[in-house]
């Protein structure tokens, strides 16, 4: 069996502290499952504009080009919020995306049974919830052109550009249609056509995709505020949602709140398939650095780790152990185990990160 390689990316804040655990769980199936990982580590975001004046290190950024899937923490912290754009520690994490075509930013949001009560939505509005949100990711106003700020007569204008072309619509519709395929069939598109031409473009390409090649998905387009306000007064009415990268970042953060905690939901962001018939990929749960709660051990490490077993089912065929995964995280959430962002308003007892980290390993033992 050739091993599989896999650059691990830690970052800032609590993604050292989350990967940490991640690194548990990997180890565990080395051990006990027989994968085998060649596994490379690097840094990216602040710690790498401290170490290198870059957020991400142009041998860095050829590793990620070679490797079958890249597994990063979360980049950023207040340290950095006066540097220069092209220095901040998002840049790191965009460059990759950009750089290694990754258009297809997959966010899952799912309800786990063990903590339906901790949405701010009523229980029987998200119990059960499973939808994915495909986020445009190498694109949009995140990289159009122009961007800056200009003089304008006396005074400062800040622009950035909304762009799309068709080709970029394309791939990301294909995509979404795909995934709708293997899961209810539906797929709704969100722009806002009503204000925006690229909108309109938007809205054509995804229907002419739909009707020359997935006529049998049931196909909605949804302006993206009324999303935003459908996703909180009913959000299972949705499967897969396909929508542009700032709207995609802005409704993804809010679908992952109502499955109860942002610390739960992982991501797979994907670019095309290579010669070897994988995809190019990168794996990061949709959480922050939370800069504010880092090296305390109170970030939960669950995002991290399910981003992990999105990378055994999306990059290394092992769609069986992604379950036992997955599965293993139920157990030890049912069993009532709680870092401090899953706690209910009346407090409890919470365990730490390592603490989670290793119930997690229990239960796969079990
Ligand atoms: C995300 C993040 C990033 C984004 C930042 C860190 C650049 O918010 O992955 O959702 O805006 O895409
Ligand atoms: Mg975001």
């Amino acid at each position: 069996m050739t091993k599989s390689s896999l650059l691990i990316l830690p970052g800032d804040g609590i993604g050292p502290e989350v990967m940490t655990e991640v690194r548990k769980v990997v180890t565990w199936f080395e051990e006990k499952k027989g994968l085998e990982f060649d596994i490379n580590e690097d840094l990216v975001g602040g710690i790498a504009y401290d170490a290198y004046g870059t957020p991400l290190h142009d041998d860095t950024m050829a590793k990620a080009q070679e490797v079958d899937a890249v597994l990063l923490g979360a980049v950023g912290g207040p340290k950095y919020d006066t540097l220069d754009f092209n220095l901040k520690p998002e840049r790191g994490l965009l460059r990759l995306r950009k750089e290694m075509d990754l258009f297809a930013n997959l966010r899952p949001a799912q309800c786990f049974n063990a903590l339906a009560d901790f949405s701010s939505l009523k229980k029987d509005v998200v119990s059960g919830l499973d939808i994915m949100i495909v986020r445009e990711s190498t694109s949009g106003v995140y990289f159009g052109e122009p961007r800056g700020i200009f003089e304008e007569g006396n005074e400062r204008v800040g622009i950035n550009t909304q762009r799309y072309t068709e080709s970029e619509i394309d791939r990301v519709a294909r995509s979404a249609f795909e995934l709708a395929r293997h899961r209810d069939n539906k797929l709704c598109s969100m722009e806002k056509a009503n204000v925006m031409e690229s909108g309109v473009l938007w809205r054509e390409v995804v229907q002419k995709v739909h009707d020359q090649d997935y006529p049998d998905v049931e196909l909605s387009h949804m302006y993206a505020d009324a999303g935003a306000m459908q996703l909180c007064r009913w959000p299972k009415q949705f499967d897969v949602i396909v929508t542009d990268n700032l709207f995609g970042d802005l409704l993804s953060d809010a679908a992952a709140m109502l499955t109860g905690s942002l610390g739960m939901l992982p991501s797979a962001t994907l670019g095309p398939v290579m010669a070897n018939g994988r995809p190019k990929a990168m794996y990061e749960p949709v959480h922050g650095s939370a800069p504010d709660i880092a090296g305390q051990g109170k970030a939960n490490p669950i995002a991290c780790i399910l981003s992990f077993a999105m990378a055994l089912r999306y990059s290394f065929d092992c769609a069986s152990e992604a379950d036992l995964l997955e599965a293993a995280i139920e157990t030890v959430l049912a069993s009532g185990a709680r870092t401090p962002d899953l706690m209910g308003p009346d407090g409890g007892n919470s365990i730490t990160t390592s603490a989670m980290g290793d119930a997690i390993i229990m239960a796969l033992d079990k």
